[in-house]
């Protein structure tokens, strides 16, 4: 089998079309605030592609770029001023922060309705109960692609490789709302090629270049790669390797042009979200 590859550029640019007509009905714009701290490049990179995103979707965003030395106080005391915004629908502050500020309480002082990261231990439990507002981006996109290919995840075997707050919980989560078998495997999983052969869907989000083999997946598996890795020759590149597993598979995401647009998109789409909740639309 040749997978068919899945293209999360062109599907994220639908996603935010969609976005963009349903902010034209709104009464109010969205509005987005982006918190970013020091002078990560790579934060930098993300923050200013949310930036455009938000643009492209006629959603209003303001950028507060703030030094490395910023004290904990003056995040906090940004995050109450954001919180109390009427203009402001999402407030996203980009991780990793410097050494010395607290990113736990950072995230639990936005307020949970304005929380489009869905990173708040409310939304975070809402999540766990089915009853969510917001999805995870990441996790949000992934379910997204498999939808835009028409694979159902309905009594499929899901195989998630990592359990990280922000890609594996929140994606087993997802796949079991939609009725998947899922198993979470993660660094001290014994057999874990054997654990990846009996996948029918398998995510990985470990950060491991060359994790997944051939070997490790089942003939027509749907494979979703959502890790970001640079190789010795300072290229992007996932957990799995593309060319071998690309021949084995059903349905592979590339690394770039697969899960990352869709996080991007599905951000707008969490912005969008918030905004119906403050009665714009
Ligand atoms: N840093 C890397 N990915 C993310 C993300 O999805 N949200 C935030 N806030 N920071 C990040």
């Amino acid at each position: 089998m040749s997978a068919t590859i899945i293209d999360g550029k062109a599907l994220a640019a639908q996603v935010k079309e969609r976005v963009r007509q349903q902010v034209e009905t709104f009464s109010q714009r969205p509005g987005l605030a982006v918190i970013l701290v020091g002078d990560n490049p790579a934060s930098r990179v993300y923050v200013d592609g949310k930036k455009r995103d938000c643009a492209e979707c006629g959603i209003y965003s303001e950028e507060y770029t703030l030094p490395a030395q910023t004290s904990q106080r003056e995040l906090l005391e940004l995050v109450e001023a954001l919180n109390g915004r009427a203009d402001v629908d999402g407030i996203l502050c980009q991780l990793p922060l410097p050494q010395g500020l607290d990113e736990r309480a950072v995230l639990r002082a936005i307020a949970p309705d304005k929380d489009v990261d869905c990173f708040h231990p409310y939304n975070v439990g809402e999540l766990m109960i089915g009853e969510q507002s917001f999805q995870p981006c990441t996790p949000a996109g992934v379910m997204e692609m498999l939808d835009a290919y028409g694979i159902d995840v309905a009594g499929k075997h899901a195989v998630v490789l990592g359990r990280s707050n922000i890609v594996g919980k929140p994606q087993a989560m997802l796949l079991l709302q939609r009725n998947a078998t899922v198993t979470i495997c993660h660094s001290r999983t014994p057999d874990l090629a054997e654990q990846c052969r009996r996948a029918d869907i398998l995510v990985a989000a470990v950060g491991q270049e060359g994790l997944v083999t051939a070997d490790m997946v089942k003939e027509g598996a749907v494979v979703i790669d959502v890790a970001m890795n640079r190789n010795a020759a300072g290229k992007l590149c996932g957990d799995v390797c593309f060319e071998e597993v690309a021949q084995k598979a059903s349905y592979i995401t590339p690394v770039p042009g697969g899960v990352g647009p869709m996080t991007r998109a599905m951000l707008m789409v969490n912005t969008l979200t918030a905004a119906r909740l403050h009665g714009k639309g």
